[in-house]
């Protein structure tokens, strides 16, 4: 099945510490922003591309679009205060008959074509699935800076992004959570608040989220070994 796919990239950036919205520094010489872009630009099962993006990089973003040749962005959104604002947004610029939706960051550039597919596939099946990671570290709860709990690793994911839902039922699941202030993380959370079964894809580590400046130097290293397993 088809699928089309919301892409938020309209935060600010701030814990990168860059002075700018991270979507624009370059790994490898091409801005963040277009290596996500071309995952979704090169995936065949992908029909339309819904980019959100901050009032003042339109013209930015739009320089991007045409110099990487992304032919897939349908429409372009303008986000809201927090992310989850800024993909009811571009959920809004979707119409037509009901379809799976893919929420995905702008900044997860490493995410894998074989992970989307398998998550499109379960939410076909199952109705909303997301991608994550088991945790690695043990993981306590803290009150005044004492240990109260110790808990089950072996129960922990770590979440990631693509996550995949009936577009309708998300977008319901969204106007719902404005109407009621709910705020949430994550598009995983608007659902399980409306009670809706949410399915885990196992995914993997390289799909991290560029966040802070160490994030910049994982980036370098999983770019460097992508080229070494092209080149052979
Ligand atoms: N995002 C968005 N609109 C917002 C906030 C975030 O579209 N109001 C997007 C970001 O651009 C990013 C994704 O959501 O692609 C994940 O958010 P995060 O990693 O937190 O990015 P920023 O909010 O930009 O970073 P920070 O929280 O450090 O300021
Ligand atoms: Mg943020």
């Amino acid at each position: 099945m088809m699928y089309s796919v919301v892409i938020p990239a309209a935060g600010q950036g701030k814990r990168m510490k860059a002075g700018k919205n991270k979507q624009f520094i370059e790994l490898d010489q091409s801005p963040l922003i277009a290596h996500t872009l071309k995952v979704f630009e090169e995936d065949e099962r992908c029909k339309q591309i819904i980019l959100v993006v901050n009032e003042n990089e339109i013209d930015a973003m739009q320089e991007i679009i045409s110099t990487y040749k992304i032919q897939k962005v349908s429409k372009i959104a303008l986000g809201g205060k927090e992310r989850q604002q800024s993909v009811f947004e571009g959920l809004k610029q979707l119409s037509g008959p009901d379809e799976i939706v893919l929420v995905h960051d702008g900044a997860r550039p490493f995410i894998r074509k074989e992970i989307i597919h398998e998550l499109v596939t379960t939410t076909e099946q199952e109705g909303a699935a997301i991608v994550g990671v088991r945790m690695k570290d043990t993981v306590k709860r803290v009150m005044n800076q004492t240990v109260e709990e110790t808990i089950d690793r072996s129960e922990l994911w770590s979440v990631q992004t693509p996550q995949a839902f009936w577009r309708d039922a998300l977008l319901t699941a969204h106007k719902q959570a404005e109407d009621q202030q709910f705020q949430a993380t994550d598009d995983a959370s608007v659902m399980e608040w409306v009670r809706a079964r949410v399915v885990m894809v196992e995914g993997d580590y390289s799909n991290v989220k560029i966040t802070t400046p160490e994030d910049l130097l994982m980036a370098e290293a999983i770019l460097r070994k992508r080229r070494m397993e092209h080149d052979s």
